[in-house]
């Protein structure tokens, strides 16, 4: 596979630095893997650096003019760029599936999302304005909101070209430049998009893409005195030593983090719904979404027909290639299968035999049965550790404040939903459940539209909706003393 455009790159896949596309430095390459077959795909350069260091000072560059661009301007350039990712869907999410694993359908709901995302933002670019406050008669008092100004997208590999449009879009729509650092195991869709950004015309420098690893370019970019703002996704250690390495500069950092999110059914909720919440909320992408329903807790009352049912779905899924569009699609990598595995183990350890799943599936590729364990006790490890795989711990419960103090017992705080026709209940849920988004009576719900973000240790700032646009913009108080002399 080699890109469509003329490259004289030696990768298949470069670095997009200041309206290039190019090789590292070094000329160092790897190897962009299928999950599905383990084959090499093909080849991709590895930011150094000097790398990121030039894609830095390319962004400081062409900060100046972006800042000055009329925003209704950078609103049809984004609008330009989101047309364009629509027009590639075929490619992108082809693309998206060789590369980490998920079945094509998603893949191409993740393009059409990343496009919505573009497009969002696009509509917001001239909408974003200060306040004029009340002082005394004496003064006039404005504010304007200013981008950061240079910006670093740090992206994991579980939906890249979603959180791409993200985290990139808001970026560029509020006056901001962006250096995207995708992960090393999916790099491929970052790189085209950051080619048809300069298709369309978004300035050189603007927007740059830098493939890498994680401790070498990763960290380059969120050491750099020249960043003025990292928005990072992924595991908390990662986030905490990126944190570390901004702190040195003062540099503002979001974090996304992930979770142990708690999906709670109770009896009185509509059991079909219930039952699709569930599936989706864990096997979704093989269970490796930040946000997945990974502690279900239902209540005692219906949890033996529940979980015989839940066994029953789980177990009829089919798991294979992603580009064949299967149910569930590979791990997205070797390492990442060990990760789960061990975690198999630790199941077993814990409670013993999973009633679904439980194995590594015997074929090429990374590929692990849907797999549930019940009788969990929310202490265990499979109960309080992110497993990021489609692994699903149930959870029995007795009444509704067994089930929010259980909800809540958890370092983590990203996302909880709950299933019942109880009004007031849901509420109540919503009310008293300390994570960033409350779902009722559906996994997943909500779109590019609504804020997303932790509470707890699932890190801090807001993306996606309108809210994205304050982690993008520091405001600026004028004050004039407007007194007669
Ligand atoms: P990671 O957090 O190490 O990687 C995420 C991104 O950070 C990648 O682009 C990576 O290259 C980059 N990175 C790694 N080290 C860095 C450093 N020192 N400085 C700057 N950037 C760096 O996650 P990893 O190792 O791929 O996955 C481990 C676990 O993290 C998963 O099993 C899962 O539990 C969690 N995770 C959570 C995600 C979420 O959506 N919140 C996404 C991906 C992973
Ligand atoms: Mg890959």
């Amino acid at each position: 596979m080699t890109q469509e455009t003329l490259s004289t790159t030696t990768a298949d896949y470069g670095l997009v630095i200041d309206g290039e596309v190019v090789d590292s430095q070094s000329g160092e390459l790897f190897d962009a893997v299928d999950p599905a077959t383990e084959e090499v795909i093909a080849t991709v350069a590895a930011a150094q650096t000097e790398d990121v260091v030039d894609a830095v000072d390319a962004a400081r560059d062409a900060f100046p003019d972006w800042k000055a661009t009329p925003p209704q301007e950078r609103g049809r350039l984004l609008n330009e760029l989101a047309r364009r990712i629509r027009e590639q869907e075929d490619e992108l999410a082809r693309l998206e599936t060789l590369d980490n694993g998920k079945p094509i359908s998603h893949a191409r709901s993740d393009v059409e999302v990343c496009a919505r995302y573009f497009e969002y933002y696009a509509g917001i670019a001239d909408k974003i304005h200060g306040d004029s406050i009340p002082l005394t008669s004496e003064y006039a008092d404005y504010t304007i909101r200013e981008p950061l100004g240079v910006t670093g997208q740090i992206i994991p590999w579980n939906l890249p070209t979603n959180i791409f449009g993200r985290s990139v879009a808001p970026a560029l729509a509020s006056g901001n430049v962006s250096v995207v650092k995708p992960a090393e195991q999916t790099p491929l869709t970052a790189v085209e998009i950051g080619k048809l950004a300069l298709e369309v015309g978004i300035p050189a420098g603007v927007l740059n893409v830098v493939p890498g690893f994680g401790a070498e370019a990763g960290a380059a970019l969120s050491s750099n005195p020249d960043v003025d703002g990292i928005s990072f996704t992924g595991s908390v250690p990662t986030g905490q030593e990126v944190m570390r390495t901004a702190s040195d500069n003062i540099t503002e950092v979001h974090l996304e983090l992930g979770g142990k999110s708690p999906n709670v059914v109770f009896p009185d909720a509509d059991m079909e719904t219930a039952l699709d919440g569930a599936i989706t909320g864990i096997f979704a992408n093989a269970g490796q979404v930040c946000s997945a329903g990974s502690r279900l807790l239902v209540h005692e009352d219906i949890h033996d027909e529940f979980v015989s049912r839940l066994a029953d779905r789980a177990s009829s899924l089919s798991v294979g290639p992603g580009i064949d569009d299967n149910d569930m699609g590979p791990l997205v990598s070797e390492g990442h299968l060990e990760k789960v595995t061990r975690y198999l183990e630790v199941g077993r350890n814990e409670v013993g035999e999973p009633v679904t799943g439980g194995d590594v599936i015997d074929r090429d590729g990374y590929f692990v049965e849907p797999t549930i364990f019940d009788g969990v006790s929310n202490d265990m490890r499979i109960a309080q550790e992110e497993i990021f795989g489609p692994v699903l711990s149930v959870i029995p419960f007795a009444d509704e404040e067994e089930a929010i103090e259980l909800a809540n017992d958890v370092n983590y705080g990203l996302v909880a939903g709950v299933f019942t026709e109880n009004l007031g209940r849901a509420h109540r849920f919503a009310r008293d459940v300390r994570a960033g988004q409350i779902f009722i009576n559906e996994w997943f719900a909500g779109g590019v539209e609504t804020p997303f973000g932790g509470f707890k240790d699932s890190g801090f700032g807001r993306e996606k909706g309108l809210a994205a646009i304050d982690s993008y913009t520091q405001t600026k108080n004028v004050c004039a003393n407007i007194e007669q002399r």
